[in-house]
């Protein structure tokens, strides 16, 4: 949806709902300062031409792996700016699995007239190599989500990434991070590790209580009406929170209490619109719930889970069209109407969502308001995505 279209219905409490949606790129990392200052040291001689730094960075989902090292790269390429020219590329490996997609995002954002296909792997590196050289750039690889691609094909690639200059009278083409949720490092083999050093690992921990308050705090400022978000329901949201040490847990909380108080007509959000038993019962819908369901199953829950992170609920009807949209972007057929149903069935049954008939269905016979009272919506959103792009 366009961006813009965010702000119609902000009203009493809510001034810019784009803060409150986990893709906003805050304008600064809160509470991670330790963290930062670590990564920094991991690359304190990035400042000089010829070198190349490189770190891993782990840890649990919603620890702020993803937005801290992205905004390592472009801090970094502003602080260094008329030093080294510092080009920093993510890639997220769970989204292009392979070494062929890794490299064309690759070539891609440093130049994307590069043609889609027709060379191999090694052409396609030596072709991002000059094309640095040439603009006197350093590249800073970020490559998130890592593990997905060494499970599919091993360290090849990185082993050819980190070898970029051998054989050249050249180096400190590229700098690289990577990042997964789990200890890459034993996954890696010898010689990629005894290049990458084991003090060049950045462990990032679960938040804490207050680190989550203060998340929660930035992100109200910047999309409420001052006054109408108490320091106390940023604490509750905090404290809600902690048991997951997962910045997406308490964004997702505000998000649904300003939602609640907006719509309510409340001036101030109050501590009864912090769903606080959803952030615990949220984690109950483990993992392999979500793998055990067939696919176009997941894809109507996904559908359903879009819905219900901005409203409490959905109508099978508005479901169902959902449903198709969701298709679209997946690029697969929609099942029919009967197996819509059925399959609506099978979730409910498996406890991921609530439905109860309508009163107001008289003429189409079996409209059901589904709602989700087991879950939070949006952390379930997430957790389906990785499963259909695995
Ligand atoms: N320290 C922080 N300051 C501000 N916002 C943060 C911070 N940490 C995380 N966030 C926000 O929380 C959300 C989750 O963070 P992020 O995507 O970086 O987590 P992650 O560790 O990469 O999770 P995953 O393992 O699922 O990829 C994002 O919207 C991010 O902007
Ligand atoms: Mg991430």
């Amino acid at each position: 949806m366009a961006e813009y279209l965010n702000r119609i219905g902000a009203g009493l409490i809510l001034l810019d709902a784009a803060p409150l949606s986990y893709d906003w790129v805050p304008p600064n990392i809160v509470g991670r300062e330790d963290e930062q200052g670590q990564l920094a040291a991991m690359f304190a001689s990035i400042g000089t031409p010829g070198m190349s730094c490189r770190a891993v960075i782990t840890g649990n989902v919603g620890s702020g792996k993803t937005v801290l090292s992205r905004a390592f790269g472009d801090d970094l390429a502003r602080h260094l700016a008329g030093i080294r020219n510092i080009q920093p590329v993510h890639v997220n490996c769970r989204n292009h699995p392979t070494t062929s997609q890794v490299l064309q995002r690759i070539a891609k954002a440093l130049d994307d007239r590069h043609p889609d296909r027709g060379f191999s792997a090694s052409e396609v590196i030596q072709g991002i190599r000059r094309n640095l050289r040439t603009r006197n750039q350093h590249m800073l690889l970020i490559l998130d989500e890592v593990d997905v691609l060494l499970r599919r094909e091993s360290g090849d690639l990185l082993y050819q990434l980190l070898r970029i200059d051998e054989g050249r009278d050249e180096s400190g083409t590229l700098s690289l991070i990577l990042i997964s949720q789990e200890q890459v490092l034993d996954q890696l083999e010898g010689a990629i590790i005894s290049r990458f050093g084991r003090s060049n690992h950045l462990a990032l921990k679960p938040y804490s209580e207050s680190q989550l308050t203060a998340i929660a705090a930035q992100r109200s400022t910047l999309s409420t009406r001052t006054g109408s978000v108490s320091e106390s329901i940023l604490t509750l949201i905090g404290q809600a929170s902690a048991d997951t040490g997962d910045a997406r847990v308490a964004i997702e909380l505000l998000e649904a209490a300003v939602m609640r108080a907006e719509k309510g007509g409340f001036r101030e959000v109050e501590s009864n619109h912090v769903q606080r038993d959803a952030a615990s019962r949220g984690r109950v819908v483990e993992p392999s719930v979500v793998d055990e369901l067939n696919h176009h199953e997941q894809l109507i829950l996904l559908a359903i889970c879009r819905r219900l992170r901005r409203d409490p609920e959905v109508t099978s009807g508005d479901a169902e069209k959902l449903y198709q949209v969701v298709c679209e972007e997946y690029e697969v057929k929609p099942r029919g109407h009967t197996t819509f149903w059925k399959y609506l069935k099978t979730l409910e049954t498996r406890g991921l969502m609530e439905s109860r008939t309508g009163t107001a269905s008289a003429g189409r016979g079996r409209t059901q308001h589904i709602t989700m009272p087991q879950s939070l919506p949006g952390q379930l959103e997430n957790r389906l995505e990785h499963a259909l792009n695995r």
